[in-house]
């Protein structure tokens, strides 16, 4: 056995920003290096997404992970002790081989990526290395700092469906350094406080930090973000823009977009038409699943009426799966994938899903869920990979903010000088009003 062979591996209960339970995996290697990784939970999943083994019935409402521990401290142990750590690909090849079901149901995708993260780390710690130093080695990358997707005003299935829309978010893509993002993202979050104080509308925040949202249409929402950029002393669409996770999946029935909120229905048509009436009134850089995950006609028919201007993200469309990006871009529906390592359920696949967006020319976004807990690797992930965007939710709760305070330690490591600032979304509405060229 040489040292960075694993000699350990144990999955252990732990609880997540929801307070349910979730799996987190430590390994140890020979010579007595650790690694460990705990894995994130979603509420709004895409149906092709790798399983969230939970245990069901009635006890913590059926969300345990006994099942999912059992496999790790039996199946994947067994695999995966002797193995060494720094072949991640063919760590993740035994998990493919344990479980080969096209989604993870056996082991689930939650044991499988704490497990697959967990031996990541271990790796990198065996090589005196940060995690964003090995990951941009392993994958011969250069490292950057990404720019943020931060959540001002929850909503969807993150906040009992009071609005429809789940994320209305800022990106400071004018900062000249994270610290700036940091900085005026603060002040916008306080100021978006203080309107929804004023309005007797501050009842709280929503599952990822961002606001409660106490609105009566959608688009108020919307408008009420614009008065909290400039009530901070921003001018909309100047340095910040806005960026929306429309989820549109989570309130698709049969073909058609219930907007529950307003007792309305619109068909494909109809939801494109009101998505492009608020690209066209609001400064927005950037939307994710405008249509439902089913809905490819209308992703390509958005894509072609808007793509030029937006950057446009599929997540529950193409939940980090290499093939599936690879049919999107066929198909020339959404430039951008949203990278959420669990939907995956191994590293490696998460790394190939990247790799065919930057084939297909999409931008990526590394991504949290919205269960999450203070394990911080997609911070690493989003510096080594240099996917150049990061979405982790709000600006409040701490297995928010030790993302963001991660990537504020990696920045002193790298250097200022390697934040990507505008560069990721140079092409869309926000570069071209820097030009002088909005249409
Ligand atoms: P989820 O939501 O983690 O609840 O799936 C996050 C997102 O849709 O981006
Ligand atoms: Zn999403």
């Amino acid at each position: 056995m040489t040292k960075s062979n694993i000699s350990s591996l144990i999955g252990r209960r732990v609880w997540d920003s929801r307070g349910n339970p979730t799996v987190e995996v430590t390994v140890i290697l020979q010579n007595g290096t650790l690694g460990r990784a705990i894995a994130p939970a979603g509420a709004s999943r895409g149906k092709r997404e790798a399983v969230d083994l939970r245990d069901g019935g009635k006890r913590l409402g059926g969300m345990d992970v006994q099942k999912a521990l059992r496999g790790i401290n039996t199946h994947i142990s067994a695999a995966l002790i002797g193995m060494d750590a720094l072949a991640q690909i063919e760590v993740d090849n035994a998990l493919l081989e344990l479980d080969d079901t096209p989604l993870k149901s056996e082991l689930g995708g939650n044991a499988t990526i704490a497990t697959s993260l967990a031996v990541l780390h271990a790796a990198a710690a065996y090589n005196n290395q940060p995690l964003w130093r090995h990951i941009a080695t392993s994958y011969n990358r250069s490292p950057t700092i990404p720019l943020p997707e931060i959540q001002i005003f929850g909503g969807g299935a993150h906040a009992g469906r009071r609005v429809d829309i789940q994320d209305f978010m800022v990106m400071v893509p004018g900062a000249e350094s994270f610290d700036e993002v940091m900085e005026v993202t603060s002040e916008i979050y306080r100021a978006a406080g203080a309107i929804m104080m004023q309005k007797g509308h501050s009842v709280g925040v929503a599952d990822e930090g961002g606001w409660w949202p106490v609105f009566d249409s959608n688009e108020e929402a919307l408008e009420t973000l614009v008065s909290a950029i400039e009530a901070a002393g921003e001018k909309p669409g100047d340095r910040v823009v806005i960026s929306l996770d429309i989820a549109a999946s989570e309130f698709e029935e049969n073909g058609k977009y219930r907007l529950a909120l307003e007792d309305r229905t619109l068909d494909t048509d109809e939801m494109i038409e009101m998505l492009g009436g608020w690209l066209k009134n609001y400064p927005i850089a950037s939307i994710e699943d405008p249509l439902a995950e089913d809905d490819v006609a209308g992703m390509a028919a958005f894509t072609a009426a808007f793509g030029d201007q937006v950057q446009i993200i599929g997540d529950d469309y193409l939940v980090t799966n290499a093939k599936l990006v690879e049919e999107a871009a066929s198909q020339k529906a959404c430039n951008a994938v949203l990278i959420k390592v669990n939907q995956a359920g191994t590293v490696t696949e998460a790394v190939n899903a990247f790799a065919a967006a930057e084939n297909a020319g999409y931008r990526s976004v590394v991504s949290a869920r919205s269960g999450e807990t203070e394990d911080v690797s997609i911070s690493h992930l989003a510096v080594g990979l240099n996917s150049g965007q990061l979405k982790v939710g709000s600006f409040t709760r701490s297995e928010r903010m030790a993302k963001w305070n991660e990537c504020l330690r990696i920045q002193d490591e790298l250097g200022a000088v390697a934040f990507v600032g505008g560069s990721p979304l140079s092409a869309t509405w926000w570069g071209k009003a820097q030009q002088g060229k909005t249409k």
